[in-house]
């Protein structure tokens, strides 16, 4: 199998960027992260790739007419890199059918939430404030509602009776940190298949050689 090759897209911290590209340099993940693109010039996941020698494109959004033709500048900028999984790696904007299209079931988003409760830009702040005992985070494919897209992985932690915004999120981002790379390693393995809302993770294959020995 050819190398996946992956674009992130990121306007903030990049902390899940970094922790998919933490696996790709050990040697967990076989794919390639070829290109970051930001929404906000001073980004500190750019600085973050940067030093990784990832390329990266700042795109200002402000000089686009709309939010189609910002996203079909992605969707260029990815074909012509041969791109073939997009990551949402908190990216704060809604993305368009001129990206959703032509890289369908390809562009996963981390959510901070246990989807579908609590979507949209608040995750952490809407279950403490409604009072949940469990939350966690999501994994899913991007669709052309707001984190709508079929659920690929889910981790639950436990939300305390004392926790705020922040201790919750804290506890939430080590997950993210777990699952996020555990799904780009489930896709660069070709093991992941989308049956309309749900996604079946296959069975890994056997490895050739432990057939061989199976036989013999
Ligand atoms: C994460 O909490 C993620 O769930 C949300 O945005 C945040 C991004 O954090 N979509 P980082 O930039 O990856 O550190």
């Amino acid at each position: 199998m050819e190398e996946l090759r992956i674009a992130v897209l990121a306007s903030g911290r990049g902390s899940n960027f970094q922790a998919v590209q933490d696996e790709i340099e050990s040697g967990k993940i076989r794919a390639r992260i070829v290109l970051l693109v930001s929404d906000k010039k001073n980004a500190p996941a750019i600085e973050r790739a940067k030093l990784r020698g990832i390329e990266t494109m700042y795109l200002n959004p402000a000089e686009f007419p709309d939010r189609e033709a910002y996203d079909a500048a992605i969707a260029s900028a990815l074909r012509k890199r041969q791109v073939g999984l997009v990551l949402l790696a908190g990216f704060m904007r809604v993305v368009t059918a001129g990206l959703i299209r032509p890289f369908r079931n390809k562009i996963m988003n981390i959510h901070p939430a246990l989807l579908p409760a609590f979507p949209g830009l608040h995750g952490q702040r809407d279950a403490v404030k409604y009072g949940v005992k469990i939350s966690g985070c999501t994994v899913h494919f991007v669709d052309e509602g707001v984190d709508t897209g079929p659920i690929i992985i889910q981790a639950a932690v436990p939300a305390y009776d004392n926790d705020t915004e922040d201790t919750l999120s804290a506890r939430i981002l080590k997950c993210e940190h777990k699952i996020y790379p555990k799904a780009v390693k489930l896709f660069a393995e070709g093991r992941i298949e989308v049956d309309g809302r749900k996604v079946v993770i296959k069975k890994q294959k056997k490895r050739e050689d432990d057939a061989l020995i199976s036989v013999a």
